[in-house]
């Protein structure tokens, strides 16, 4: 039966298994992947038709199951096929030999060579005994398989075959078909349909070619607004100077813009401004940048005289240009009278939201993963958030700015 017809209109869905005792519960999985409205091609490896039979796959997909590369009835290249007709691979369960075969490129059978044969977002659900899913040669396929951009539904801890308990069995098919949902769908959260626009990191401002001027901004705070809101169901313009990246589970939703000074990030912004429902600026912006030397200033010319020049203050120039639907917010780094300075900055920038920092308490701001702030709004309600992770904080924040977008902005 070929591939694509008659389910065309529906998502379609590779589901791979392997050879392990969980491929049982990839048969659940299957059904609430054709419930949900998927077309689902099955592929076994060999190994896998030692634990489940291809009869109950056939019975229950959207075409026959299929265990081999050659004498395909329907065509004689079903990797290709498959391959190029997935909108998601997923291989439940993916055995420690799956995971091996596929990091380093073998096309030995079907289901690895339909993994070769794709450019559709892979999803790998691991099942194996605790001692394999420990193993150093498990994990670094694993890590590079990541890299590449292969998404990973890590084991639950719980019984294992043989009597044995502990981390390898099998995501509970239910979780692993929310994830295919989100991946496939998005999921439609609180700020679906939104585009948010949110800056990054401490930008750097060169001396020379060689030095900078900048900050101890590592850039997680903005990064994990950026991986929230994508999750809440936002579109999302990341524009960071940090190395750092996003996570895999939302790198298609968010577009990556890296800058390096004060003046590549004011440009990145005010480019974008228009096409966003709100701007976040967690970046460490320099206030001043340097008349730079366009070669090494060298030791033997002496100490020398820096002339420090203004930069233009992103968050001030948009919030003086914004639509009244727009929502703008800031972040504030303080030291010392911490709220005083932060009421004075709300209403010079004009913002919506003022994210205040003490950055001078243990655990909050530059280079933690916790962060603990004040939100400050412009009605002059503040709220505090108690020292947590910066994802959890990133929630707080993400979840006033989706209701003043309800509310048609201020
Ligand atoms: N900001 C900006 N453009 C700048 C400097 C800062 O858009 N040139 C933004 C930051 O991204 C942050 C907010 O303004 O959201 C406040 O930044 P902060 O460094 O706390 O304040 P400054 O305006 O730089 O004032 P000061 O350094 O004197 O506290």
């Amino acid at each position: 039966m070929p591939f694509a017809t008659p389910d065309s209109s529906k998502p379609r869905i590779v589901l791979g298994v392997s050879g392990g005792i969980a491929a049982y519960k990839s048969v659940e999985l299957l059904r609430l992947l054709r419930d949900g409205g998927y077309h689902v091609a099955p592929v076994l490896t060999r190994e896998a038709t030692r634990f489940v039979g291809t009869v109950t796959f056939s019975a229950l997909a959207s075409e026959p199951a299929r265990t081999e590369l050659f004498g395909d009835p329907s065509t004689p290249i079903p990797h290709t096929y498959l391959g190029q007709n997935a909108d998601l691979i997923v291989v439940a369960p993916a055995t420690a030999h799956l995971i091996a075969r596929y990091a380093i490129g073998l096309g030995d059978d079907l289901l690895c060579a339909t993994l070769l044969a794709t450019k559709a977002p892979v999803l790998l659900c691991p099942a194996m005994h605790t001692e394999m899913w420990e193993q150093p040669s498990v994990q670094e396929n694993l890590a590079t398989l990541r890299r590449r951009g292969v998404m990973v539904i890590e084991p639950d801890t719980g019984p294992l075959a043989g009597g044995d308990v502990g981390p390898g069995r099998l995501a509970d098919p239910s979780s692993i078909f929310e994830r295919v949902e989100r991946i496939i769908h998005g999921y439609r959260g609180p700020l679906s349909g939104r585009h948010l626009l949110i800056s990054a990191g401490g930008t750097r401002e060169p001396i020379d070619p060689v030095r900078v001027i900048t900050n101890r901004s590592s850039g997680r705070q903005g990064h994990a607004l950026a991986e929230v809101a994508s999750r809440l169901g936002a579109s999302v313009t990341l524009v960071t100077t940090s190395e750092l990246g996003v996570a895999l589970d939302v790198v298609r939703s968010i577009e990556v813009v890296k800058v390096e000074t004060a003046a590549q990030m004011h440009d990145a912004i005010v480019q974008r401004i228009s096409d966003a429902d709100a701007l976040i600026m967690a970046a460490a912006v320099s206030d001043f940048s340097v008349r730079s030397s366009p070669q090494k200033i060298k030791r033997h010319d002496g100490v020398p005289q820096l002339r420090l020049e203004a930069t233009a203050d992103i968050l001030a120039s948009v919030s003086s240009l914004r639509r009244p639907d727009q929502v703008i917010v800031g972040f504030a780094a303080e030291t010392n009278d911490v709220m005083e300075n932060a009421r004075d900055k709300l209403r010079q920038k004009g913002v919506d939201l003022l994210i205040v920092n003490d950055v001078s308490a243990p655990g909050v701001g530059f280079a933690h993963d916790t962060n603990e702030v004040t939100i400050l709004g412009r009605d002059g309600r503040s709220e505090s958030v108690s020292l947590r992770s910066k994802e959890a904080v990133s929630l707080e924040i993400l979840t006033r700015v989706a209701s003043l977008l309800l509310q048609g902005a201020l």
